[in-house]
């Protein structure tokens, strides 16, 4: 694991650079993304190297990790709402070539379906991550074999609790999600992981000196050849 500590602003500017090296040797390159607040500074720069012609999406495939069980991708909740608002929409990637995993059909061939067509794809190049204050990624929830292909997770008390924020009130907010599993994402060639804040420093303790263990599904990672974890201090306050 390669670890990197800077800023947040710093972070988006080395994060997208390392997009500009991977579209600049594959311009066809299979990008998997992904939510929350984290890799919203990351994807205004892409955003905004897009739109210098620093960097071009026309060719790129991408799968996202995850979605809400429930919420249609019209829902400004959802993550495909998420993803079309936040980057999809302001670059010129192709939006028939992008992909989040259904919120609406969650039936085994809609889930295997997922893990079939990123295969189709040839393999995602590079996973984006962001943690959860509990370790999940994608919305692998501690417990979840680390065998695991796209699956259907009830999601715990405190994710909800952490994702309340976006919803008008914990009721909203769905209590299941369709998501990648461990295993799909560890089938990625390459890991970007980004944490910033305190709140994220157990969690990233746990992954980076802890047991690989499901208790801790980012603990994961220290099995694959090729991740970048990038830390604000915060994050990295427990290392
Ligand atoms: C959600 C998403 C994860 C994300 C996590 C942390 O649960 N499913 O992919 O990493 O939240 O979100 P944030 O970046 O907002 O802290």
């Amino acid at each position: 694991m390669q670890i990197i500590v800077d800023t947040p602003q710093n972070i988006a500017k080395r994060a997208a650079a390392i997009y500009q090296e991977i579209l600049a040797a594959k311009p066809n390159a299979i990008l998997g993304f992904a939510t929350g607040s984290t890799p919203l500074d990351l994807y205004a720069e892409l955003v905004r190297l897009n739109k210098a012609g620093e960097i071009s999406f026309k060719d790129v495939t991408s799968f996202n990790l995850d979605e809400y069980v429930g919420l249609s991708p019209e829902h400004d909740q959802s993550y495909r709402y998420f993803m079309e608002h936040n980057l999809f929409n302001h670059i010129d990637i192709d939006l028939a070539r992008t992909h989040v995993p259904s919120g609406l059909d969650v039936s085994d061939e809609a889930l295997a379906g997922y893990d079939e067509a990123i295969k189709a794809a040839g393999g995602v190049d590079m996973q984006l991550l962001g943690i959860g204050i509990n370790g999940h990624i994608g919305f692998n929830e501690p417990g979840t074999p680390l065998e695991s292909l796209t699956h259907v997770v009830t999601l715990t008390e405190s994710t909800r609790e952490a994702n309340k924020r976006f919803f008008a009130s914990i009721d909203e907010v769905p209590t299941h999600a369709a998501t990648m599993g461990i295993k799909t994402v560890m089938n990625a060639r390459k890991i970007m992981l980004i944490a910033l804040g305190e709140n994220k420093a157990d969690a990233i303790r746990a992954t980076i000196k802890g047991p690989v263990t499901p208790d801790c599904p980012a603990s994961v990672l220290q099995l694959h050849p090729d991740v970048v974890v990038f830390l604000d201090e915060g994050a990295a306050s427990k290392l």
